[in-house]
């Protein structure tokens, strides 16, 4: 088989306003005539001033305040806050906070002025050329991407269930790394494994499609592995914090996924653990990677080689069987210890889940008749011995 760049449109229309104190800059960005629905998180932002900060760059604004969009964002409470812009005749979305407002703020923009439930707009899936209104975002937590991509996931408590949603891209996102001061520990952790494994699922499939493209995700993979421990120790320093920022959004912005394959396996399967045990959705990948890595050993041998090699440093000493697979062995074995090192328990009987939760994800994955992968080759069964190799 032939390996070669596929062809690719590429049209990532949101402003980035990258710096220091600029949340000022919604005073100017968004026009006077608009009327705001501006929608935050559970209320960190009123402890770290960016609340104050938003509200001082408002104040010729007309504006309402919707609070309450949880992580992992619910189409219950997200239906709440569409009846609340409705009523207002609102007519621009403002998220203010990490990527479960965002992603939240994106069905919403497309509700208010959607006729039918917000469930099943949810379940529409790619809504890309659907009518939105237009959405901004200031971002408080380095993770997703969803300020500068299309994407967002939905959870429906009562279903047990989390679905993506492909809405418009924001029309202009504000990136302050000073707001990212006040994360706790844990979620620091889970934006770097995020941002890790957004890389991951758009380079470790095959080799040789985009030298480009591997080589901007595997700097980014390398800035992200040499930030890491300088962000844990000290999550003020201005630079690393900005750097981590810049690498989050970078990872999944369509920047490095250029013409490449794509994988996301080990999204789908963790947006299940979420779905049936709330597991944080950055701790779920970190689980499930590992698994997916050594199942596929095979289709991705070529390019865990040279992920090894190029991130790691791991060295292959001959070109037989054996040494490839001490390569992939010792490969897979450096990323879960990196996630280890962020403090994360990898395996899934550390986190009370067991053999029921892997049964019912194979039997959702068979009645949806999934097939994921770079390769469409993870099926119910496959994500079984994913899960399995991770127990
Ligand atoms: O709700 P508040 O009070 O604001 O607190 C939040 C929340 O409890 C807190 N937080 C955010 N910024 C803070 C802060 N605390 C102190 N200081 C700050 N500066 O952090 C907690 C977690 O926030 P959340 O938004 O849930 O985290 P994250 O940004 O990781 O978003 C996770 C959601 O995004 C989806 C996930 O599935 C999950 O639902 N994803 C979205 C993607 C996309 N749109 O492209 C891709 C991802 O793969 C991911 O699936
Ligand atoms: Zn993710």
């Amino acid at each position: 088989m032939v390996i070669t760049m596929n062809n690719f449109k590429f049209h990532n229309p949101t402003k980035l306003i990258f710096g220091k104190e600029t949340i000022s800059k919604l005073t100017t960005e968004i026009p006077l005539d608009k009327i705001i629905l501006v929608t935050f998180g559970g209320g960190s932002v009123k402890k770290n001033g960016v609340y104050e900060q938003v509200k001082t760059a408002l104040k010729e604004h007309t504006y309402h305040e919707f609070w309450g969009i949880e992580p992992n964002p619910s189409v219950e409470t997200l239906r709440e806050a569409i009846a609340v812009g409705k009523e207002n005749k609102c007519n621009f979305v403002l998220a203010v906070g990490g990527g479960s407002v965002i992603d939240g703020s994106k069905l919403i923009a497309a509700g208010i002025i959607y006729d039918g439930d917000a469930w099943e707009l949810t379940l529409k899936g790619n809504y890309t050329k659907g009518k939105t209104l237009p959405l901004a975002t200031v971002l408080t937590l380095p993770a997703t991407g969803s300020e500068m991509n299309s994407g967002a996931v939905i959870s429906n408590r009562a279903r047990k269930e989390k679905f993506s949603f492909y809405s418009k891209h924001p029309l202009f996102s504000i990136l302050d790394p000073q707001t990212t001061y006040t994360l706790p520990p844990f979620q620091i952790s889970c934006g770097i494994a995020d941002t890790f494994i957004h890389v991951i699922e758009q380079y470790l499939t095959t080799t040789g499609q985009s030298p480009l493209m591997d080589r901007w995700a595997e700097g980014i993979l390398q800035t992200i592995i040499e930030i890491a421990p300088e962000i844990k120790r000290d999550q003020e320093n201005y630079d690393n914090m900005a750097t981590f920022m810049l690498s989050a959004t970078m990872a999944l912005n369509g920047f490095i996924s250029m013409g490449v394959t794509q994988d996301w396996a080990t999204h789908m399967i963790g947006h299940e653990l979420t779905a049936l045990h709330g597991l944080t959705h950055a701790h779920t990948l970190t689980i499930v990677l590992p698994g997916t890595m050594y199942v596929l050993r095979e289709e991705k041998g070529d390019k865990i080689i040279q992920f090894g090699e190029r991130v790691f440093g791991i060295k292959q000493e001959g070109k037989d069987k054996a040494s490839r697979e001490k390569v992939i062995i010792a490969t897979i074995k450096k990323t879960e210890e990196f996630f280890k090192e962020l403090g994360f328990k990898t395996k899934l009987s550390e986190n009370g889940i067991g053999m029921k939760t892997i049964e019912e994800i194979e039997k959702r994955f068979n009645e949806r008749d999934v097939k994921l992968g770079e390769n469409q080759s993870v099926d119910g069964t496959v994500a079984r011995q994913i899960l399995e190799h991770v127990k």
